[in-house]
């Protein structure tokens, strides 16, 4: 009989808060993944008002929510919310994950960085290990990948910003937290002089206004990859103007999106979905689009 009371119970509900959000992409990879593991789950997209976050991540869990995705511009209202952190959340400073507990606890974790972290490695095929990076951005999206970042051992990570004090803070906190006095180093875009990077990333939003961020054209070492947290149906500028100073390899950060997806799904369901024919339909979807 509990095979019948299964098969008619009500999928587990789950959902992405942000503002906008009718263009993610969320409820379109965790459907997928959802499918491909069997799993009985409904997955949507919420529209959160300012103001109004607190009091809709309640509503949603005492509705019997099982698990949400946290988008901007809520992810340091969830990382305040949230009563317990996993570590790399703590660091970052922001939560992307919430998952209730038994008692209705909220536990907040943050998949940007393991995400953007898995798609380098296993999609891309990089090594990070003895890299020298360079992350472009001191704000919400450089500071939730910095700690996974430094987990793999790189060689140096330079963190530039238009806003070189930013940067500098950003530095030296992450330093003194992760006692890697040295890892890390801020820098204003004209402070590069002729360093050389084998990795850099752009973790500033300036790819949404077309715009990409001023650094010297000969930052980049023999072989770079160069990859872009954002990512459409066309390559962003940065990414253009990186082929055309003669990156190795480039990326958008649809990997990353479907990445930090998988890793939600795991926390909330205890199964980790296959990810790379995730990656590629939506990539086919995305090159539909007009
Ligand atoms: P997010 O959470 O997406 O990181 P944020 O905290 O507002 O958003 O940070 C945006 C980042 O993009 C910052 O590093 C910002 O630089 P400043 O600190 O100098 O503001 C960077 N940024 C935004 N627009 C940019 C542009 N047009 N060129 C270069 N950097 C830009």
């Amino acid at each position: 009989m509990s095979d019948l009371f299964d098969f008619e119970r009500e999928p587990d509900e789950y959902a992405v808060m942000g503002n906008p959000i009718t263009h993610s992409k969320s409820p379109l990879i965790h459907t997928a993944f959802a499918e491909q593991t069997r799993q009985s789950i409904r997955y949507r997209a919420i529209q959160v008002d300012p103001g109004g976050f607190d009091q809709a991540v309640g509503n949603f869990f005492a509705v019997g929510g099982k698990g949400l995705n946290i988008t901007v511009p809520f992810k340091q209202e969830a990382w305040k919310l949230a009563n317990s952190l996993s570590e790399r959340a703590r660091l970052a400073g922001a939560v992307n994950t919430l998952k209730p507990d038994d008692e209705g606890k909220l536990f907040g974790d943050n998949t940007d960085g393991i995400g953007l972290v898995r798609d380098l490695k296993n999609n891309l095929g990089v090594t990070i290990a003895d890299k020298k990076i360079l992350l472009l951005g001191a704000g919400g999206a450089a500071r939730g990948v910095l700690s996974p970042l430094v987990d793999e051992h790189p060689a140096q990570i330079v963190i530039a910003n238009r806003t070189a004090s930013r940067a500098h803070e950003l530095a030296q906190q992450f330093n003194a937290q992760r006692k890697n006095v040295g890892l890390l180093t801020g820098a204003g875009f004209n402070e590069l002089g002729d360093m050389q990077f084998d990795i850099v990333i752009n973790a500033t939003s300036a790819s949404l206004a077309g715009d990409l961020p001023p650094i010297p054209a000969d930052c980049l070492a023999n072989a770079a990859i160069v990859y872009d947290m954002m990512y459409g149906k066309n390559p962003t500028p940065f990414l253009v103007w990186a082929k055309q100073q003669g990156a190795e390899q480039i990326s958008d950060g649809l990997g990353m999106l479907v990445e930090q997806a998988a890793e939600s799904f795991f926390i909330w369901r205890n199964v980790k979905p296959e990810t790379q024919s995730v990656i590629k339909s939506i990539r086919d979807k995305l090159s539909a689009e007009n």
